[in-house]
Protein backbone atom coordinates (compact mmCIF):
# COMPACT_ATOMS: atom_id res chain seq x y z
CA UNK A 1 0.00 0.00 0.00
CA UNK A 2 1.26 3.46 -1.36
CA UNK A 3 0.17 5.49 1.85
CA UNK A 4 2.19 7.43 3.76
CA UNK A 5 1.78 7.43 7.40
CA UNK A 6 2.11 9.48 10.91
CA UNK A 7 5.96 8.08 11.47
CA UNK A 8 7.06 9.49 7.80
CA UNK A 9 5.22 12.60 8.74
CA UNK A 10 7.09 12.79 12.23
CA UNK A 11 10.19 12.01 10.70
CA UNK A 12 10.09 15.38 8.64
CA UNK A 13 9.64 17.41 11.92
CA UNK A 14 6.49 19.17 12.86
CA UNK A 15 7.40 21.32 15.73
CA UNK A 16 5.82 24.38 15.38
CA UNK A 17 3.75 23.24 12.37
CA UNK A 18 -0.10 23.38 12.17
CA UNK A 19 -1.11 19.64 11.63
CA UNK A 20 -4.52 19.29 10.53
CA UNK A 21 -6.36 15.62 12.16
CA UNK A 22 -9.57 14.65 10.83
CA UNK A 23 -10.59 12.12 13.69
CA UNK A 24 -14.19 11.04 14.10
CA UNK A 25 -15.47 11.75 16.75
CA UNK A 26 -18.88 10.69 16.33
CA UNK A 27 -19.70 9.56 19.93
CA UNK A 28 -23.06 8.11 21.12
CA UNK A 29 -24.63 10.38 23.15
CA UNK A 30 -27.16 9.77 26.07
CA UNK A 31 -30.67 11.32 25.09
CA UNK A 32 -31.17 13.10 27.95
CA UNK A 33 -28.38 14.41 29.47
CA UNK A 34 -26.03 14.65 26.24
CA UNK A 35 -23.22 13.27 28.02
CA UNK A 36 -20.83 10.78 26.36
CA UNK A 37 -21.89 7.13 26.73
CA UNK A 38 -19.15 5.57 25.14
CA UNK A 39 -15.89 7.26 24.46
CA UNK A 40 -13.98 4.39 22.24
CA UNK A 41 -13.32 6.38 19.23
CA UNK A 42 -12.00 9.33 21.35
CA UNK A 43 -9.50 7.00 22.75
CA UNK A 44 -9.00 5.64 19.34
CA UNK A 45 -7.55 9.03 18.36
CA UNK A 46 -5.23 9.17 21.21
CA UNK A 47 -2.45 7.61 19.67
CA UNK A 48 -2.10 9.84 17.16
CA UNK A 49 -2.62 13.00 18.61
CA UNK A 50 -0.22 12.19 21.40
CA UNK A 51 2.81 11.89 19.34
CA UNK A 52 1.57 15.09 17.43
CA UNK A 53 1.34 16.71 20.71
CA UNK A 54 4.65 15.28 22.41
CA UNK A 55 6.62 16.14 18.85
CA UNK A 56 5.41 20.01 19.66
CA UNK A 57 2.68 20.36 16.66
CA UNK A 58 0.23 22.75 16.49
CA UNK A 59 -2.50 20.52 16.45
CA UNK A 60 -6.41 21.45 14.76
CA UNK A 61 -8.60 18.40 15.57
CA UNK A 62 -12.11 18.39 13.03
CA UNK A 63 -14.97 15.87 13.43
CA UNK A 64 -18.50 15.26 12.23
CA UNK A 65 -20.88 14.44 15.19
CA UNK A 66 -24.73 12.36 14.58
CA UNK A 67 -25.91 14.18 11.21
CA UNK A 68 -27.59 17.98 11.28
CA UNK A 69 -28.29 19.11 8.05
CA UNK A 70 -25.54 21.63 7.11
CA UNK A 71 -26.11 24.09 9.46
CA UNK A 72 -25.53 24.74 13.68
CA UNK A 73 -27.74 22.35 15.49
CA UNK A 74 -26.49 22.66 19.72
CA UNK A 75 -27.25 19.15 20.12
CA UNK A 76 -24.70 18.18 17.76
CA UNK A 77 -22.16 20.68 19.06
CA UNK A 78 -18.65 18.61 19.75
CA UNK A 79 -18.29 20.66 22.96
CA UNK A 80 -18.94 18.24 24.93
CA UNK A 81 -15.74 15.99 23.21
CA UNK A 82 -13.47 18.85 23.52
CA UNK A 83 -13.94 18.68 27.47
CA UNK A 84 -13.64 14.76 27.30
CA UNK A 85 -10.47 14.39 24.78
CA UNK A 86 -8.64 17.11 27.35
CA UNK A 87 -9.24 14.74 30.33
CA UNK A 88 -7.63 11.68 28.10
CA UNK A 89 -4.98 13.85 27.06
CA UNK A 90 -4.46 15.18 30.02
CA UNK A 91 -3.95 18.53 28.87
CA UNK A 92 -6.68 21.47 27.86
CA UNK A 93 -8.68 21.41 24.26
CA UNK A 94 -8.90 24.87 22.87
CA UNK A 95 -12.43 24.65 21.39
CA UNK A 96 -13.79 26.58 18.47
CA UNK A 97 -17.47 27.61 18.04
CA UNK A 98 -17.69 27.43 14.54
CA UNK A 99 -16.24 25.26 12.18
CA UNK A 100 -13.81 27.85 9.61
CA UNK A 101 -15.55 31.35 11.12
CA UNK A 102 -14.13 34.01 13.83
CA UNK A 103 -14.10 31.27 16.35
CA UNK A 104 -12.23 28.95 14.59
CA UNK A 105 -9.38 31.27 13.17
CA UNK A 106 -9.08 32.71 16.39
CA UNK A 107 -8.76 29.27 17.98
CA UNK A 108 -5.80 27.98 15.56
CA UNK A 109 -4.18 31.69 16.08
CA UNK A 110 -3.55 31.27 19.33
CA UNK A 111 -2.27 28.33 19.07
CA UNK A 112 1.20 27.36 21.22
CA UNK A 113 3.36 24.51 19.75
CA UNK A 114 2.07 21.09 21.43
CA UNK A 115 -1.22 22.42 22.36
CA UNK A 116 -4.71 20.87 21.08
CA UNK A 117 -7.93 22.68 19.28
CA UNK A 118 -10.91 21.07 18.14
CA UNK A 119 -12.97 22.87 15.50
CA UNK A 120 -16.97 22.62 15.72
CA UNK A 121 -18.90 20.08 13.85
CA UNK A 122 -17.78 19.70 10.39
CA UNK A 123 -21.28 18.70 9.92
CA UNK A 124 -22.59 22.27 10.69
CA UNK A 125 -21.43 22.98 7.30
CA UNK A 126 -23.17 22.44 3.49
CA UNK A 127 -19.89 22.31 2.08
CA UNK A 128 -18.84 19.09 4.00
CA UNK A 129 -21.13 16.69 2.97
CA UNK A 130 -22.45 18.36 -0.67
CA UNK A 131 -22.42 16.43 -3.43
CA UNK A 132 -21.27 19.31 -5.36
CA UNK A 133 -17.50 19.15 -6.48
CA UNK A 134 -17.61 23.11 -5.84
CA UNK A 135 -19.41 23.47 -2.77
CA UNK A 136 -16.96 20.91 -0.96
CA UNK A 137 -14.06 21.95 -2.34
CA UNK A 138 -14.52 25.56 -1.26
CA UNK A 139 -15.11 24.06 2.06
CA UNK A 140 -12.17 22.20 2.15
CA UNK A 141 -10.34 25.27 0.62
CA UNK A 142 -11.08 26.87 4.54
CA UNK A 143 -10.15 23.47 6.36
CA UNK A 144 -7.29 23.29 4.41
CA UNK A 145 -6.02 26.86 5.54
CA UNK A 146 -5.63 25.69 9.01
CA UNK A 147 -3.16 23.07 8.03
CA UNK A 148 0.44 22.75 6.75
CA UNK A 149 0.08 18.60 6.70
CA UNK A 150 -3.11 16.69 6.96
CA UNK A 151 -3.65 13.29 8.89
CA UNK A 152 -6.87 11.03 8.72
CA UNK A 153 -7.35 9.09 11.95
CA UNK A 154 -10.74 9.22 10.54
CA UNK A 155 -11.26 5.50 9.73
CA UNK A 156 -15.37 5.70 10.61
CA UNK A 157 -15.62 8.07 8.24
CA UNK A 158 -13.73 7.10 5.17
CA UNK A 159 -16.45 5.44 3.09
CA UNK A 160 -17.82 9.05 2.56
CA UNK A 161 -16.89 11.56 0.12
CA UNK A 162 -16.81 14.82 2.38
CA UNK A 163 -14.46 17.50 1.84
CA UNK A 164 -12.58 17.07 5.33
CA UNK A 165 -12.20 12.81 4.26
CA UNK A 166 -12.15 13.57 0.12
CA UNK A 167 -11.25 16.84 -0.68
CA UNK A 168 -8.85 17.93 1.89
CA UNK A 169 -6.01 15.65 1.42
CA UNK A 170 -5.66 16.87 -2.36
CA UNK A 171 -4.62 20.45 -1.02
CA UNK A 172 -2.29 19.37 1.43
CA UNK A 173 0.47 17.15 2.42
CA UNK A 174 -1.72 13.86 3.99
CA UNK A 175 -0.81 11.41 5.44
CA UNK A 176 -2.66 8.42 7.33
CA UNK A 177 -2.88 8.65 11.05
CA UNK A 178 -2.00 5.45 13.23
CA UNK A 179 -5.70 4.14 13.95
CA UNK A 180 -6.51 4.37 10.12
CA UNK A 181 -3.19 2.79 9.60
CA UNK A 182 -4.16 0.46 12.43
CA UNK A 183 -7.62 -0.21 10.42
CA UNK A 184 -6.64 -1.35 7.27
CA UNK A 185 -3.60 -3.41 8.19
CA UNK A 186 -6.26 -6.08 9.70
CA UNK A 187 -9.42 -5.74 7.45
CA UNK A 188 -6.73 -6.58 4.98
CA UNK A 189 -6.43 -9.85 6.61
CA UNK A 190 -9.45 -10.66 6.64
CA UNK A 191 -9.86 -9.65 2.35
CA UNK A 192 -6.53 -10.92 1.81
CA UNK A 193 -5.86 -14.82 2.46
CA UNK A 194 -7.12 -15.23 6.33
CA UNK A 195 -6.49 -18.33 8.11
CA UNK A 196 -9.41 -20.82 8.15
CA UNK A 197 -11.98 -21.66 9.25
CA UNK A 198 -13.01 -18.06 8.74
CA UNK A 199 -16.25 -17.52 10.22
CA UNK A 200 -18.14 -14.29 10.15
CA UNK A 201 -20.97 -13.27 12.73
CA UNK A 202 -23.70 -10.94 10.85
CA UNK A 203 -26.88 -8.83 13.05
CA UNK A 204 -28.05 -5.80 13.43
CA UNK A 205 -31.83 -4.99 12.13
CA UNK A 206 -31.44 -4.92 8.32
CA UNK A 207 -30.72 -7.52 5.47
CA UNK A 208 -30.74 -4.38 2.95
CA UNK A 209 -27.86 -2.88 4.66
CA UNK A 210 -25.54 -5.79 4.73
CA UNK A 211 -26.81 -7.54 1.28
CA UNK A 212 -23.49 -6.08 -0.73
CA UNK A 213 -20.97 -7.31 2.32
CA UNK A 214 -22.97 -10.60 2.83
CA UNK A 215 -22.61 -11.54 -1.62
CA UNK A 216 -18.88 -10.13 -0.98
CA UNK A 217 -18.30 -12.47 1.55
CA UNK A 218 -20.12 -15.75 1.10
CA UNK A 219 -17.60 -16.76 -1.71
CA UNK A 220 -14.66 -16.10 1.45
CA UNK A 221 -15.27 -17.59 4.85
CA UNK A 222 -16.72 -21.05 5.54
CA UNK A 223 -19.53 -20.17 7.70
CA UNK A 224 -21.58 -17.00 7.99
CA UNK A 225 -24.01 -16.93 11.41
CA UNK A 226 -27.31 -14.67 11.08
CA UNK A 227 -28.97 -13.40 14.03
CA UNK A 228 -30.34 -10.04 15.28
CA UNK A 229 -33.38 -8.38 13.30
CA UNK A 230 -32.24 -9.37 9.91
CA UNK A 231 -32.52 -12.87 10.77
CA UNK A 232 -36.06 -12.61 10.82
CA UNK A 233 -36.22 -11.93 6.40
CA UNK A 234 -34.20 -14.97 6.58
CA UNK A 235 -36.17 -17.38 8.36
CA UNK A 236 -39.35 -16.27 6.24
CA UNK A 237 -37.39 -17.56 3.30
CA UNK A 238 -37.23 -20.77 4.79
CA UNK A 239 -40.83 -20.53 4.77
CA UNK A 240 -41.54 -20.13 8.53
CA UNK A 241 -44.04 -17.20 10.00
CA UNK A 242 -42.33 -14.35 11.80
CA UNK A 243 -45.03 -13.20 13.57
CA UNK A 244 -44.74 -9.53 14.06
CA UNK A 245 -40.67 -9.51 13.95
CA UNK A 246 -38.80 -7.21 11.75
CA UNK A 247 -39.31 -8.59 8.46
CA UNK A 248 -37.92 -6.98 4.87
CA UNK A 249 -40.88 -8.25 2.75
CA UNK A 250 -39.01 -7.39 -0.35
CA UNK A 251 -35.83 -9.34 0.73
CA UNK A 252 -37.46 -12.31 1.26
CA UNK A 253 -36.58 -13.64 -2.00
CA UNK A 254 -32.81 -11.95 -1.95
CA UNK A 255 -32.60 -14.20 1.62
CA UNK A 256 -34.30 -17.34 -0.60
CA UNK A 257 -31.48 -17.30 -3.20
CA UNK A 258 -28.86 -16.27 -1.09
CA UNK A 259 -29.63 -19.44 1.29
CA UNK A 260 -29.69 -21.74 -1.86
CA UNK A 261 -25.95 -20.79 -3.53
CA UNK A 262 -24.91 -20.58 0.35
CA UNK A 263 -23.84 -24.20 -0.33
CA UNK A 264 -24.79 -24.50 3.60
CA UNK A 265 -22.24 -21.99 4.67
CA UNK A 266 -25.01 -19.87 6.50
CA UNK A 267 -26.32 -20.95 9.80
CA UNK A 268 -29.45 -19.69 10.98
CA UNK A 269 -31.32 -19.24 14.18
CA UNK A 270 -32.98 -22.54 15.83
CA UNK A 271 -34.69 -20.73 18.64
CA UNK A 272 -35.16 -17.27 19.13
CA UNK A 273 -36.96 -15.28 22.28
CA UNK A 274 -40.24 -14.28 21.66
CA UNK A 275 -41.69 -11.12 23.16
CA UNK A 276 -45.35 -9.82 23.23
CA UNK A 277 -43.84 -5.88 22.74
CA UNK A 278 -40.43 -4.38 21.83
CA UNK A 279 -39.94 -3.08 25.64
CA UNK A 280 -37.78 -3.86 28.50
CA UNK A 281 -40.44 -5.55 30.28
CA UNK A 282 -42.84 -7.55 27.51
CA UNK A 283 -43.50 -10.95 28.61
CA UNK A 284 -41.15 -13.28 26.34
CA UNK A 285 -40.59 -16.91 25.86
CA UNK A 286 -37.89 -18.77 24.42
CA UNK A 287 -39.65 -20.63 20.87
CA UNK A 288 -38.30 -22.55 18.12
CA UNK A 289 -37.70 -20.66 15.09
CA UNK A 290 -39.98 -22.53 13.10
CA UNK A 291 -42.91 -21.59 15.92
CA UNK A 292 -42.33 -17.33 16.07
CA UNK A 293 -46.55 -17.30 17.63
CA UNK A 294 -48.01 -14.79 15.42
CA UNK A 295 -48.97 -11.90 17.83
CA UNK A 296 -44.89 -12.02 19.30
CA UNK A 297 -41.84 -10.89 18.12
CA UNK A 298 -38.48 -12.16 18.16
CA UNK A 299 -36.09 -9.71 19.47
CA UNK A 300 -32.87 -12.15 20.76
CA UNK A 301 -31.61 -15.24 19.52
CA UNK A 302 -32.11 -18.54 21.45
CA UNK A 303 -29.40 -20.61 23.78
CA UNK A 304 -29.86 -23.46 21.56
CA UNK A 305 -28.61 -21.09 18.83
CA UNK A 306 -25.99 -19.43 20.68
CA UNK A 307 -24.20 -22.86 21.97
CA UNK A 308 -24.74 -23.75 18.01
CA UNK A 309 -23.24 -20.53 17.09
CA UNK A 310 -20.43 -21.56 19.91
CA UNK A 311 -19.65 -24.32 18.43
CA UNK A 312 -18.81 -22.83 15.01
CA UNK A 313 -16.70 -20.43 16.73
CA UNK A 314 -14.75 -22.59 18.41
CA UNK A 315 -13.56 -24.26 15.40
CA UNK A 316 -12.46 -20.36 13.75
CA UNK A 317 -8.81 -19.38 13.20
CA UNK A 318 -10.38 -16.12 12.03
CA UNK A 319 -13.45 -14.64 12.89
CA UNK A 320 -15.48 -10.91 12.25
CA UNK A 321 -18.06 -10.28 13.91
CA UNK A 322 -20.44 -7.40 12.78
CA UNK A 323 -24.01 -6.48 14.36
CA UNK A 324 -25.89 -7.34 17.77
CA UNK A 325 -27.54 -10.55 17.83
CA UNK A 326 -30.78 -8.95 19.57
CA UNK A 327 -31.77 -5.79 21.04
CA UNK A 328 -28.58 -5.63 23.80
CA UNK A 329 -29.48 -2.67 25.15
CA UNK A 330 -32.82 -4.11 27.10
CA UNK A 331 -31.15 -7.02 29.97
CA UNK A 332 -34.14 -9.61 28.53
CA UNK A 333 -32.72 -9.58 25.13
CA UNK A 334 -28.89 -9.16 25.91
CA UNK A 335 -27.82 -12.79 26.60
CA UNK A 336 -27.63 -13.69 22.40
CA UNK A 337 -25.33 -10.74 22.21
CA UNK A 338 -23.23 -11.76 24.95
CA UNK A 339 -23.21 -15.15 24.45
CA UNK A 340 -21.82 -14.68 20.79
CA UNK A 341 -19.52 -12.28 21.86
CA UNK A 342 -18.52 -14.25 24.57
CA UNK A 343 -17.83 -17.20 22.00
CA UNK A 344 -15.56 -14.98 20.21
CA UNK A 345 -13.41 -14.16 23.28
CA UNK A 346 -12.94 -17.98 24.17
CA UNK A 347 -11.27 -18.52 20.36
CA UNK A 348 -7.69 -18.78 19.77
CA UNK A 349 -8.65 -17.41 16.61
CA UNK A 350 -7.79 -13.98 14.94
CA UNK A 351 -10.82 -11.78 16.35
CA UNK A 352 -12.03 -8.95 14.45
CA UNK A 353 -15.15 -6.70 15.60
CA UNK A 354 -16.79 -3.95 13.24
CA UNK A 355 -18.55 -1.36 13.94
CA UNK A 356 -20.04 1.14 16.07
CA UNK A 357 -23.05 -0.89 17.28
CA UNK A 358 -20.98 -4.30 17.45
CA UNK A 359 -18.10 -2.29 19.59
CA UNK A 360 -20.67 -0.22 21.80
CA UNK A 361 -21.88 -3.43 22.84
CA UNK A 362 -18.66 -5.07 24.01
CA UNK A 363 -18.21 -2.18 26.11
CA UNK A 364 -22.10 -1.87 27.29
CA UNK A 365 -22.08 -5.15 28.13
CA UNK A 366 -18.83 -5.42 30.49
CA UNK A 367 -16.63 -7.48 28.44
CA UNK A 368 -12.71 -7.12 28.56
CA UNK A 369 -11.58 -5.03 25.01
CA UNK A 370 -8.39 -6.72 25.10
CA UNK A 371 -9.71 -10.48 24.55
CA UNK A 372 -10.53 -9.21 20.99
CA UNK A 373 -7.86 -9.26 18.26
CA UNK A 374 -9.21 -5.62 16.74
CA UNK A 375 -11.97 -3.99 17.59
CA UNK A 376 -12.79 -1.82 14.52
CA UNK A 377 -14.06 1.90 14.73
CA UNK A 378 -15.94 2.21 11.93
CA UNK A 379 -19.22 0.16 11.29
CA UNK A 380 -20.05 1.25 7.17
CA UNK A 381 -16.70 2.03 6.72
CA UNK A 382 -15.11 -1.88 8.05
CA UNK A 383 -18.27 -3.28 6.07
CA UNK A 384 -17.24 -1.66 2.86
CA UNK A 385 -13.90 -2.14 3.30
CA UNK A 386 -14.95 -5.87 3.41
CA UNK A 387 -17.36 -5.68 0.65
CA UNK A 388 -14.06 -4.64 -1.45
CA UNK A 389 -15.17 -0.94 -2.40
CA UNK A 390 -12.95 1.86 -3.12
CA UNK A 391 -13.11 3.65 -0.02
CA UNK A 392 -12.91 7.75 -0.96
CA UNK A 393 -11.16 8.69 2.12
CA UNK A 394 -8.57 6.08 1.83
CA UNK A 395 -8.06 7.04 -1.78
CA UNK A 396 -7.32 10.10 -1.49
CA UNK A 397 -4.48 9.44 0.72
CA UNK A 398 -3.28 6.88 -1.80
CA UNK A 399 -2.83 9.96 -4.18
C1 LIG B 1 -20.45 6.30 11.88
O1 LIG B 1 -20.88 6.54 12.99
O2 LIG B 1 -20.80 5.28 11.24
C2 LIG B 1 -19.43 7.22 11.29
O3 LIG B 1 -19.06 8.21 12.19
C3 LIG B 1 -19.96 7.81 10.00
O4 LIG B 1 -21.12 8.55 10.28
P1 LIG B 1 -22.22 8.69 9.14
O5 LIG B 1 -22.79 7.31 8.92
O6 LIG B 1 -23.23 9.66 9.68
O7 LIG B 1 -21.54 9.21 7.91
MG1 LIG C 1 -23.06 4.98 10.32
Amino acid sequence: MSIRNLDDLLAEGVSGRRVLVRADLNVPLDKQTGEITDDGRIRAVLPTLGALVQAGAKVVVCSHLGRPKGAPDPQYSLRPVAGRLGELLDAPVHFATDTVGESARATVDALADGQVALLENLRFNKGETSKDDTERGAFADQLAAFGEAYVDDAFGAVHRKHASVHDVPARLPHVAGRLVLREVEVLSRLTGEPERPYVVVLGGSKVSDKLAVIEALLPKVDRLLIGGGMCFTFLKAQGHEVGTSLLEEEMVETCGNLLSRAEGKILLPVDVVAADAFAPDAAHDTVPADGIPSHRLGLDIGPETVAGFTAALSQAKTVFWNGPMGVFEMPAFANGTRGVAEAITKTDAFTVVGGGDSAAAVRALGLDESSFGHISTGGGASLEYLEGKTLPGIAALEN
